[in-house]
């Protein structure tokens, strides 16, 4: 297993998911010489080798060479390519099949930031395309890609990319997955990849590469909360240095770091390094650093470092997990296995399973009483810790949430945690599926979060919204912040701890409303940025789209409705947003209403706009 090294984190990767007959291997050999960064001489000599066996050059050879080479000497079961488009570098990631995919994602030996699966367009949507998406999403891979190959073998056909790309969606919704990108390409005849295709003109999304850069673009909002690992503690003269690795965010001389589970906290005195004549002062995710505390703290191994002006991680001895299980054995309920996360480990078992995915069959059986876990199945568990864990959930830290299961010093299993504390706590799942509720509305659930100072036209927006989209079947509910301030809300005030709370509120509420299928519009001055964040991120990033009402405070002055900023001017109103309280304006929203421009019709109109493309819009006759 490599650990990455600081050049590996300036790639963004990708990891391609996809049968061997799906094009994989013409798809990268073609993304790398049709942008120059193969050289001539290598396919002159792929050409030459197909020459003098009698084939015809392929660019999937290309690949096949690239792997020969990479295996050389040396036992690998993935090959990295790298790969750089419009000055962003890429780390493509290829594993031979699901198996070794599954295996490299686990151990963290290929973390991946996209996902591209591969779909046959000739050959539609077959088990295997299904296999990969539940891997993929139960992974916790946000960026997902679906490339709807060999679109030239089905004459580039509109009607037929569409029939592919609603069963593909359909399966994705069943999984509670998201798809960043739907592409139609052929591989073969290099259309789409590297530029827009003639042939397929009727498509309006980005070809391939633009969509890989768009997403690469939005991969530096990278999580800044710092996760340290350590690994030892190094006695040098009157010194101790404290050697590990930084995990994910960044640490600084003088910062102050709390340590888990021990508890214990001290500054940073100084950052060691060999060889170099001014050491560092900062060190960032993915470095292997060595640090001298204030004061000299007695630490073990395993022990995780954190800020504690950040998100904490969670300390915990059950937690709720997706578990693959690689062994050839049955898994045994209640027997001890080892369990690793970075450098912590523990006995552990295994309480209770929920639900088991069968690859093979696509199956999930739930029913609790005779679950088992078998070679290559999957499933949600409860596992129990002889000692405590310290940890984070997959979706929220990469690195401090995956593990991997050893019994007798093998990898049996390994998984991601979903949730890191249970005590007590089981999710209860429904009967009717978001599919279920879907194919009946006609409409996927969604919160739109709208945003933006007292009188920037929010609440005008929201109930505008409201009556055109039950004016096209999809059912919606306005969450207003002033009607949820007397009820839902009526003990909060407006300090930043009761503001955070009344998100917190109505986003629970937002999802509820979400996951019944219905469209939440919540309209919240919610001026802070981290809150909205917590919105976002309980939605699972999946179907929250941010609304920024953008209006600036002279005309929500000028306007002034409720009287509100006449009141806040003379002191009658104390922590007034926008006058003495800050407003944090999003820079990622989905939607921008320039709201001194555009009038509440108008913008609504943009909002259906939006929904209509992300197929957000009920299309059922009621
Ligand atoms: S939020 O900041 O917590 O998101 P929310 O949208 O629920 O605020 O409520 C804002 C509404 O409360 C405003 O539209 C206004 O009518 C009223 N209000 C009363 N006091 C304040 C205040 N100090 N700051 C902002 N809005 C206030």
């Amino acid at each position: 297993m490599t650990t990455p090294t600081l050049k590996d984190l300036s790639y963004t990767r990708i990891v391609i998911a996809g049968h061997v007959d799906h094009g994989k291997s013409t798809l990268v050999g073609r993304l790398l010489s049709d942008s120059g960064q193969i050289f001539q001489e290598r396919i002159e000599k792929v050409k030459k080798i197909c020459e003098s066996s009698g084939k015809q050059f392929e660019f999937a050879f290309l690949l096949d060479a690239f792997e020969e080479e990479q295996k050389e000497g040396i036992t690998i079961d993935k090959t990295e390519i790298p790969w750089s488009y419009q000055g962003k570098e890429f780390l493509i990631i290829d594993t031979p099949g699901h198996k070794e995919f599954l295996k490299n994602m686990i151990s963290g030996a290929s973390t991946a930031e996209i996902a591209l699966i591969m779909l046959d367009a000739k050959e539609g949507v077959r088990e295997q395309f299904k296999r990969h998406a539940y891997i993929v999403g139960m992974l916790g891979i946000k960026n997902i890609i679906v490339v709807i190959n060999k679109m030239d073998l089905v004459n580039y056909s509109q009607t037929h990319f569409e029939k592919l790309e609603r069963e593909a969606l359909a399966i994705f919704n069943e999984l509670k997955i998201k798809a960043a990108h739907i592409i139609p390409v052929s591989a073969f005849a290099g259309e789409n990849l590297l530029k827009k295709s003639e042939s397929l003109s009727w498509y309006k999304g980005p070809h391939l590469a633009d969509s890989l850069l768009a997403i690469s673009s939005q991969q530096s909002k990278a999580n800044t909360n710092l996760r340290f690992s350590l690994q030892d503690v190094y006695k040098f003269d009157e010194n101790r240095i404290y050697a590990g690795k930084v995990e994910s965010g960044s640490l600084s001389v003088g910062d102050e770091i709390k340590f888990l589970p021990s508890g214990s906290t001290s500054r940073i005195k100084s950052i060691e390094s060999w060889n170099v004549k001014s050491p560092p002062t900062i060190a960032h995710a993915g470095t292997s650093v060595g640090f001298t505390l204030v004061d000299p703290l007695f630490l073990e191994r395993g022990e995780l470092g954190f800020k504690q002006d950040q998100i904490a991680p969670t300390v915990t001895h059950q937690m709720h997990a997706s578990l693959f299980w690689m062994s050839n054995k049955q898994l045994e309920l209640g027997k001890n296995y080892k369990f690793k996360m970075l450098t912590q480990e523990s006995e552990c078992k295994i309480e209770s399973i929920f639900k088991v995915f069968n690859p093979q069959t696509f199956g999930v059986e739930s029913n609790t009483e005779s679950l088992t876990l078998g070679p290559g199945e999957a499933a949600e568990v409860i596992i129990k810790f002889q000692k405590n864990i310290v940890c984070d959930a997959f979706l929220d830290f990469e690195n401090t949430g995956r593990f991997v299961l050893l019994d007798d010093h093998r990898i049996v299993g390994g998984g991601v945690v979903l949730n890191p504390n249970t005590i007590n706590v089981f999710k209860e799942s429904s009967h009717v599926s978001s599919l279920d509720r879907s194919t009946r509305f006609g409409h996927q659930g969604a919160v739109l979060w709208l945003t933006g100072l007292s009188g920037a036209g929010k609440s005008t927006i929201a109930k505008i919204l409201e009556k055109r989209l039950f004016e096209m079947n999809t059912h919606s509910v306005v969450l207003d912040g002033d009607n949820l301030r007397k009820g839902i809300c009526k003990d909060l005030g407006f300090s930043a701890v009761d503001r955070k709370e009344n998100i917190r509120r109505t986003a629970e509420v937002s999802k509820l409303i979400a996951d019944s299928g219905a469209v939440a519009i919540a309209a919240l001055i919610s001026p802070f940025k981290s809150d909205r964040e917590i919105a976002r991120k309980l939605m699972n990033d999946k179907s929250f789209i941010e609304v920024f009402v953008d209006c600036s405070l002279e005309e929500c002055e000028r306007r002034d409705t409720k009287g509100l900023y006449k009141k806040a001017r003379t002191g009658e109103i104390k922590g007034f947003t926008g006058i003495d309280s800050k407003y944090e304006a999003p820079t990622t929203a989905e939607i921008i209403i320039d709201s001194n421009l555009l009038d509440p019709v108008a913008s609504v109109e943009k909002i259906i706009q939006y929904m209509l493309k992300n197929k957000l819009v009920g299309q059922k006759k009621i």
